[in-house]
């Protein structure tokens, strides 16, 4: 079986808990030795690579899930991936699985509790590269052991003509900035949001950091923006995406740059997820040989939808929908070669 797509990334287990308890200041207050009921809970399975694996799946396209997971919640994912036509290419292990307890407040503001376990803890030889058929990979963010494997895993893929997407983090970035730049070699399509993309071109160190991005949102951004994004293709990357929230998109492919900007009318409700669809579908059109626009376009739409309702997978759109809402909401993309 050869998959369109591998993603690999985190599998989260996210508990949300709807406490009703009242801030207090900046602070939520439990009482040491009570017990509290609290008004709801809901379970949901996240992380960077079972959701994007979800957006590749419901776009049609053949999807393999690559991560490392906990024995403990094992069913609860793999009936998650089942459900979703999604196989898993990971490995089991008996260290927890990465965990988050969000605890809501009666003012819906929220803390989170948030355990690293079996995530980072992938090694590139937990995977079965001789039988991983993949014409993809798409990397999400990882930290730990699980970077290394990254930097070797896109060493293979180069070798075997295997194209690469990669949205790092800028979490990822500012540990790996220098390591980074070895994945960046073997990247087929790179997708970032501008801060990331400032943090992997400069040492920023924490002092400087609002000086320097204040130069970048300054007059000249737009030739900024330009200058910055031939520096980051110059590092290997065929295709080159920087995002901005509702500002300019930009995106370079060695002859053309295209611009443009989300749908005014967008009513963020819920930005989880946002990033996370809006690379995932650009990525979807380009395997499914689309043209640059078009995926573009369908990135927009499709992160547009996630941000507009609750909950970070459930409103990532099928094929057909997302043509559906494209032609109802056309793009303006402005090309030039620069
Ligand atoms: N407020 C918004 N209005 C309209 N579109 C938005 C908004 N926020 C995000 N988007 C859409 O989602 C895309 C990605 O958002 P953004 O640049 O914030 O990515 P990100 O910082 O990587 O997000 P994430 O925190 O989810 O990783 C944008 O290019 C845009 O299409
Ligand atoms: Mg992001």
């Amino acid at each position: 079986m050869k998959y369109d797509i591998t993603t690999m990334g985190s599998a989260t287990i996210d508990m949300f808990v709807d406490t009703d308890i009242a801030e207090s200041g900046h602070m939520i207050c439990y009482p040491v030795g009570a017990k509290l009921t609290v008004k709801n809970m809901q379970f949901h399975i996240g992380g960077g690579g079972t959701n994007t694996a979800v957006s590749f799946a419901r776009l049609g396209l053949n999807t393999a899930y690559l991560g490392k997971i906990g024995e403990h919640f094992k069913k609860d994912i793999l009936n998650m991936l089942k459900k979703e036509n999604i196989s898993f290419v990971g490995k089991v292990t008996d260290d927890m699985n990465d965990y988050s307890i969000i605890l809501d407040t009666k003012e819906h503001n929220r803390t989170i509790l948030t355990y690293k376990g079996a995530n980072n803890k992938l090694m590139f030889k937990d995977i079965d590269t001789i039988n991983l058929k993949t014409n993809w990979f798409y990397f999400c963010s990882m930290m730990g052991a699980a970077f290394a494997t990254q930097i070797k895993l896109s060493n293979f893929a180069k070798k075997n003509n295997i194209k690469l997407a990669f949205n790092p983090s800028y979490y990822q970035i500012s540990k790996f900035r220098e390591e980074l730049y070895q994945i960046l070699k073997n990247t087929t399509i790179l997708i970032l949001n501008k801060e990331e993309a400032i943090g992997l071109t400069q040492n920023i160190t924490k002092k400087e950091d609002s000086k320097k991005l204040k130069k970048f949102y300054g007059k000249n951004s737009r030739k900024n923006m330009i200058d910055l994004i031939k520096k980051i293709h110059n590092a290997g990357p065929q295709i080159v995406c920087i995002t901005d929230g509702k500002n300019t998109t930009f995106t370079y492919d060695r002859n053309t740059l295209y611009e443009f900007e989300p749908h005014k009318e967008i009513v963020a409700l819920e930005r989880t997820g946002a990033g996370d669809a809006f690379a995932s579908s650009l990525v979807a059109a380009i395997a499914k040989d689309k043209p640059l626009d078009f995926a573009l376009h369908l990135a927009t739409i499709n992160s547009e939808s996630v941000i507009q309702n609750y909950g970070a997978k459930n409103i990532l759109l099928s094929w057909n929908k997302a043509l559906k809402q494209m032609k109802k909401y056309p793009l303006e993309i402005k090309k030039s070669i620069v």
